[in-house]
């Protein structure tokens, strides 16, 4: 029997007929997607689902995916499914590693330089005709090359913004619960990490522990100097903190991508010209979220024709499938 999956929300056609090629698709073609109620109700005799970030899949959710068999989640990040609740309920969560890493340091370091160089405060002063005569401190910004980067998180996409750093003779510190190999950065307590960094740029993925990591009390160890680069989740750094500290002065400017109640933004945030803003689009090119949706459909689909999906955040589950007497799939 042809499997069935549902497609919470919008995705690439190449991906949707491919999954079409396979199975019995319920296709969500629209970028708002489904309430809770509605993805409960669309799920009802579906084997898996192909996720994204806004689908909210709580302890609560999962507890009524019955019959579910898989959650293929498009992006690497996946604080919006309780992970351990589809684990108790046999549900095997498979996420996008590695295709974006290189895609998200490329947008870290947008943002760096944008804020660093006030590049968003400059198109707006020429495009509202502000511009009446050259002058010396004319959008004055602050050097990005030979200054110090810190890294807080030095996973996958931490090393590709290291790794983007020595081309701008950049110090790279990090901090991180393990080290990695090589000396192209050097692990410093976090303590460190806020004194000494010229540009702070987050990679940890959002948890219990890295909530509010970057609260006031960090923001008031920072230099005066220093740019806050935010791509990873909005909630590691406390919104309300930050907007007084760009508005006061206590740190210069910062690039964030993310936002603790997207698609909301703190409205003290809005104010701060020292703010560059982007509506999470990170990981936006188009190679890489083609690559992202085709990873998930083919964690999907690997579940659903008895293979191991190469992707999985709870194997545990896909061992406890494959043991049974009749097997995986
Ligand atoms: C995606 C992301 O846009 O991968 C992630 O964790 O934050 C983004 O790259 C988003 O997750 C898509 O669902």
């Amino acid at each position: 029997m042809r499997p069935s999956i549902l497609i919470t929300k919008r995705l690439f056609p190449e991906t949707v007929a491919f999954l079409e090629q396979h199975a019995n698709v319920d296709y969500v073609p629209t970028a708002d997607g489904l309430t809770s109620a509605e993805l409960i109700a669309r799920a009802r005799g579906k084997q898996a689902i192909v996720s994204q970030f806004t689908d909210a899949l709580s302890s609560e959710v999962i507890a009524q995916l019955k019959g579910l068999g898989m959650i293929a989640h498009v992006g690497v990040g996946f604080d919006n499914i309780d992970v351990a609740a589809a684990t108790a309920h046999g549900i095997l969560v498979s996420n996008t590693p590695g295709v974006l890493d290189d895609t998200t340091a490329d947008f870290a370091f947008a943002l760096l330089l944008a804020a660093a160089r006030r590049v968003t405060e400059a198109d707006a002063f020429v495009r509202s005709g502000q511009w009446k005569r050259w002058s010396l401190e004319l959008m004055i910004g602050h050097d990005i090359h030979h200054r110090t980067l810190g890294i807080l998180g030095m996973g996958r996409i931490g090393q590709a913004v290291a790794r983007r750093a020595a081309g701008f003779s950049m110090r790279v510190l990090y901090h991180n619960r393990t080290r990695v190999a090589g000396d192209f950065a050097a692990w410093v307590s976090k303590e460190e990490l806020l004194a000494e960094s010229d540009f702070l740029s987050i990679h940890v993925p959002l948890n219990e522990s890295t909530r509010h990591a970057i609260g006031e009390a960090e923001l008031r160890r920072m230099k005066p100097t220093a740019i806050l680069i935010n791509t990873a989740r909005g909630p590691v750094v406390d919104e309300a903190a930050l907007a007084k500290a760009l508005a006061e002065h206590w740190i210069a400017a910062a690039g964030l991508d993310v936002f603790e109640r997207e698609p909301e933004v703190h409205p003290a945030l809005l104010a701060c010209p020292n703010a560059v803003l982007a509506p999470h689009i990170g990981s936006a090119s188009v190679d890489t979220r083609r690559k992202m949706t085709m990873m998930a459909a083919e964690n999907a689909l690997a579940a659903l024709t008895g293979k191991r999906p190469p992707n999985l955040l709870n194997p545990a589950v896909w061992d406890s499938w494959a043991s049974r007497p009749e097997g995986a799939g």
